[in-house]
């Protein structure tokens, strides 16, 4: 199968792809380095990419560049945009509606001729926050944030190409971690933080909690959607714990260095969810799929990571 994978420099994405080439498949992967918010982490991922046999990259602006190639694929997995619920406000808002909500409109009409199987990356922010049970597929959106609000937007958009005839479908991830996690994101900030030997830097007062999803139970996930025909439309949650608080994590971290939990409290985040919860009952009957690595384990394997990064002298 031809597939495209759009974000392969990103942190899921480049796993993904590499994914996909190790099942056989002929992976485009696609990305513009410069938009991530780490570029400098993208662009190290990109190289790495060019290396990986049945992968070839090519560097496409999705919200500017010729995307009619694209269309041509079987299936097209699409990862790219601005992820992130802080960096969306104020000047951030402008670029989540160009990385997220114009490039996937125009992503969708290269695609909408030929109509290839597509699988669109979704958050678990588009429900706000959970109550006392998970949240389903079906459950009304409450998007709080420009982030949430441009995936919110982007699954709009989905089920508006699906009415013309796109095989299309969502998957929600809720709170990816691993190696390669994006910078900006809270294990990687603590597991630096820790290995520093600074006290690690906790968003409000840590009693949140959220469904954190290990990178590679992520790729099964995407890979199984990508192979599937599934009813065109349809949202997946992809979510792995039960809801975990911050502080535990944090726990299992420092526990796992063996270091001292010194903490600091910066402000909270506007419009980030106190609890992040998936119903996974969907995945499991749709895809077979259900979470696998438990986060104490996970956590072992991102701090390896990023161990091996210190190693290499590239962190
Ligand atoms: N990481 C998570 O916990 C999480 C949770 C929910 C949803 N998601 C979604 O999953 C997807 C992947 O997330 P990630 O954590 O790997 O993010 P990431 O930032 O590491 O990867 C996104 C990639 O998209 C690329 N990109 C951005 N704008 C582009 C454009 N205009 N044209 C081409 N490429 C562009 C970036 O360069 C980057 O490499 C995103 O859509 C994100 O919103 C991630």
């Amino acid at each position: 199968m031809r597939v495209v994978v759009t974000g392969a420099a990103g942190f899921i994405g480049s796993h993904v792809a590499e994914a996909l080439a190790g099942a056989g498949h002929e992976v485009l992967a696609v990305d513009a380095p410069a938009r991530s918010l780490a570029p400098e982490a993208a662009r190290r991922r990109w190289a790495g990419l060019a290396e990986v046999p049945g992968v070839t990259p090519i560097e496409t602006d999705l919200a500017e560049d010729d995307l009619a190639k694209l269309g041509e694929a079987d299936t097209v997995v699409h990862l790219a945009g601005r992820p992130g619920i802080r960096s969306s406000w104020g000047a951030g808002r402008a670029v989540v509606r160009r990385d997220n909500v114009l490039a996937t409109r125009r992503l969708l009409a290269a695609c909408a001729e030929r109509r290839p199987r597509v699988v669109v990356a979704s958050s678990s922010s588009v429900y706000g926050s959970a109550g006392h049970r998970p949240h389903r597929e079906d459950d009304p959106l409450a998007p709080a944030s420009p982030y949430a609000e441009s995936k919110a937007e982007v699954e709009r958009l989905t089920r508006c190409a699906v009415r013309d005839g796109l095989p299309a479908v969502v998957l929600r991830y809720f709170s990816v971690y691993g190696p390669r996690q994006r910078p900006d994101m809270a294990f990687h900030r603590f597991v630096e933080a820790a290995l520093d030997g600074r006290p690690l830097p906790v968003f409000g007062d840590g009693r949140g909690s959220r469904s954190f999803t290990h990178v590679r139970d992520v790729v099964r996930a995407t890979v199984a959607a990508a192979e599937t025909d599934l009813p065109p439309g349809v949202a997946i949650n992809i979510g792995g714990t039960d809801p975990v608080p911050v502080r535990a994590a944090i726990g299992l971290i420092t526990g796992a260095l063996g270091v001292e939990a010194r903490t600091h409290s910066e402000d909270p985040v506007a419009g980030d969810a106190e609890r992040t919860w998936a119903d996974t009952g969907r995945a499991a009957r749709l895809l077979g799929w259900r979470a696998e690595i438990g986060l104490a384990d996970g956590l072992r394997d991102q701090i390896a990571w990023h161990r091996s990064l210190r190693a290499e002298g590239a962190r």
